[in-house]
């Protein structure tokens, strides 16, 4: 087992049928992305200290906070240009944003309605705003890209982890697991 990001994201954007059209409109607005990503960042951390296990990881130092809201603002507006357009300088970048979760053990649990937060909001935002419903499928697309990232960091960390522990194989993993999810 061993992920190539850049595989991995050619992968990704096949299925989410990330397209060369979607790319353009998200470049073509990427001042309009790099303007909204400080409210978005609000919306974010609002939504996540409603939370009392989110909000304790967020607050384990003084300065994590501060340091996080300036990361999402990166983050996002690296959506909008892609930064390498989409090639392997993001592919790189949403795999390491995967193992830094993984490592704080923040889990799909946290990260999926975070996910959607940031999608629900960017949404009310393009439609107040009487922007394109394309630029919303296209910014839900790269979202959801990257949120793959973060959940394959999972499995990929975890797995690793056993077969190193372990010593098994793959093959007797993988059957493990099979049986065990019969067993459930
Ligand atoms: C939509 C999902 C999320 C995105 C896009 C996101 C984005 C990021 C980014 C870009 C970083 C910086 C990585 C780096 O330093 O290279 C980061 C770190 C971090 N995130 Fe998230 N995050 C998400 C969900 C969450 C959730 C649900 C929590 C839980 C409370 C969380 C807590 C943290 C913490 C504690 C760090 C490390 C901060 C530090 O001490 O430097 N994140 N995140």
């Amino acid at each position: 087992m061993g992920l190539a990001p850049e595989e991995f994201m050619e992968k990704m954007e096949q299925r989410m049928l990330f397209s060369d059209e979607d790319k353009s409109l998200l470049q073509s607005k990427a001042d309009w992305g790099k303007e909204i990503a400080p409210e978005m960042a609000e919306y974010f951390y609002d939504y996540l200290e409603k939370d009392s296990e989110m909000k304790a990881i967020l607050h384990t130092t003084e300065e994590r906070i501060h340091r996080l809201r300036a990361t999402f603002i990166d983050w996002f507006y690296e959506m909008f240009t892609g930064m390498d357009n989409w090639g392997d300088e993001y592919a790189q970048r949403r795999w390491r944003i995967g193992l830094i979760h993984v490592r704080l053990g923040i889990g799909p649990q946290h990260v999926v309605p975070a996910m959607a937060t940031v999608v629900r909001e960017a949404q009310k935002k393009i439609k107040s705003q009487g922007k394109k419903e394309s630029l919303g499928e296209a910014l839900s697309k790269i979202c959801m890209i990257d949120l793959a990232f973060i959940e394959q960091a999972y499995l990929e960390v975890s797995s690793n982890a056993v077969l190193r522990e372990t010593g098994w194989t793959e093959g007797l993993f993988r059957r493990l697991i099979a049986t065990g999810a019969e067993a459930m």
